[in-house]
């Protein structure tokens, strides 16, 4: 079958490296893709949101599924959209239309929901401006730090976690009244803060049935021991000791299974991916938040681990067939290292030549080079082109094994002003927790 891929992260390259593995896939198409898609499938100069290009592209190419990486598209309405056009309406898509992605789109539909289907979360109030003042008298009510989330889509940034009651008063007035985050933040939840390590569960579902991927943890702050501002993610790690059977049961029984149902009986037909972010708070979890895609860098660590044919999960899950599906992992333990541009997640340059990058071998065997913010300069070099520009995923036998994989591939790899995290895994390590082979 031909494929379209949408998207140009290194999600999307570790999906575009999946995906062109299985022999079901004819043709892959990616777009926009980067510098690492280039050489496993067509690219297409189309933005994500080019609905219309999209469709064109669709029907030119003679596309059989559609793969959407990022949220952006699925919260627009793209399948939505395709489905409304006959040429485009009987085409697999993977990845939900708007009313399921409504849960990533929406924080207070979420809270909502979750608190529908009894799935548990932190405690939650929501806030617009013309109830600022019952918003402020909440914050007094409740014990720092404070969560404050805007409620739509912000790029990522619009959590803040207010360290006292001031911050968060201050805060609430900049969402709610200066738009601090743009139509985002006119609505805003504020939740209680929940303690625990976290961990991001990935669901493949048909709206009906559904795989549980290999869960992964993410290092989302910018600076080493998990200090400074909070980035997209700076290394993940799969597996994870802590999700062990006992732990992953309750986290299919209080929570992936009322989701899935809860979903049906709202009458939403959901078929894609669904990445739950989760608290493991003194061995019980909690959702953080619901996201309609894989995460990212943890794809770049979790699909390295899918055994199956990829292409025939993406399938299932587009045709509703995965009941009875038994989905195959590998044992080893997979490390992703995100290499970032010098000033991330702030302001950073672009355009710096990459060293060490042997184009030829991005997947040595034990090591993989995921593109990202990347693009191809006049001479044939690849240059920087975005803040985060490269993920490294590396495997072994034990985490320790996987770790040295990895950062001895980051180590050949340089530009001016590079950064990365040197202790990606180490808190596990420090507690003892050796990640090794898991059945
Ligand atoms: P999100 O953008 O929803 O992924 O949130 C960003 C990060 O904020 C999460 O990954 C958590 O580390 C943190 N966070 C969000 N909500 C809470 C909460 N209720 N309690 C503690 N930390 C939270
Ligand atoms: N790594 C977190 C995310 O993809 O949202």
């Amino acid at each position: 079958m031909n494929i379209l891929l949408i998207g140009s992260g290194g999600r999307e390259h570790a999906f575009a490296w999946k995906i062109a593995q299985s022999n079901r896939c004819t043709q892959l198409f990616v777009a926009p893709g980067n510098p690492g898609t280039s050489g496993l499938g067509k690219t297409l100069q189309l933005s994500i949101t080019d609905f219309e290009g999209i469709k064109t592209a669709c029907i030119q190419q003679k596309i059989d599924m559609i793969v959407v990486g990022p949220e952006e598209p699925l919260v627009k309405g793209l399948k939505d959209f395709l489905q409304d056009h006959k040429e485009t309406k009987s085409i697999l898509f993977v990845g939900p239309g708007k009313d399921g992605a409504i849960l990533e789109g929406s924080k207070d539909f979420s809270k909502d929901f979750m608190s529908k289907f009894g799935i548990p979360t932190a405690a939650y109030q929501t806030f617009t401006k013309d109830d600022l003042n019952e918003g402020l008298k909440f914050i007094s009510a409740q014990d720092p730090p404070i969560v404050l989330k805007a409620d739509g889509l912000a790029a990522g940034k619009g959590v803040l976690i207010c360290a006292n009651h001031e911050e968060a008063k201050f805060q609430l007035g900049e969402m709610l009244l200066q738009e601090k985050f743009g139509e985002a933040s006119s609505k805003v939840v504020i939740e209680e803060f929940l303690t625990g390590i976290e961990l991001s569960v990935f669901v493949a579902t048909d709206g009906e049935d559904y795989v549980i991927l290999p869960e992964a943890k993410d290092y989302k702050r910018i600076g080493e021991e998990d200090t400074g501002p909070n980035t997209g993610g700076m290394g993940a790690v799969s597996p994870v000791p802590f999700a062990d059977e006992s732990f992953m049961k309750k986290v299919q029984e209080r929570i992936v299974r009322p989701t899935i149902d809860g979903l049906k009986s709202e009458g939403i037909d959901y078929r894609g991916f669904l990445f739950i972010g989760i608290m493991n708070k003194d061995g019980d979890p909690y959702v953080i938040e619901y996201n309609v895609r894989m995460g990212d860098p943890e794809t770049q660590a979790v699909l390295p681990r899918i055994k199956s044919d990829f292409v025939e999960l993406l399938e299932r899950m587009a045709n509703k067939t995965l009941k009875d599906y038994k989905l195959l992992v590998n044992g080893f333990v997979s490390t992703t290292v995100v290499m970032v541009a010098g000033g991330y997640p702030d302001s950073y340059e672009k355009g710096k030549p990459i060293e060490g990058l042997d184009s030829a071998v991005q997947d040595d065997g034990v090591s993989i080079v995921f593109h990202a913010g990347t693009k191809a300069g006049a001479q044939g070099q690849v240059l920087t082109n975005g803040g985060r520009v490269l993920g490294i995923t590396g495997q072994g036998a034990t985490l320790q094994a996987a770790l040295s994989n990895t950062y001895e591939r980051v180590d050949k790899i340089h530009w001016e002003s590079v950064n990365f995290r040197r202790d990606i895994g180490q808190d596990i390590l420090k507690l003892g927790l050796e990640a090794s082979q898991k059945p």
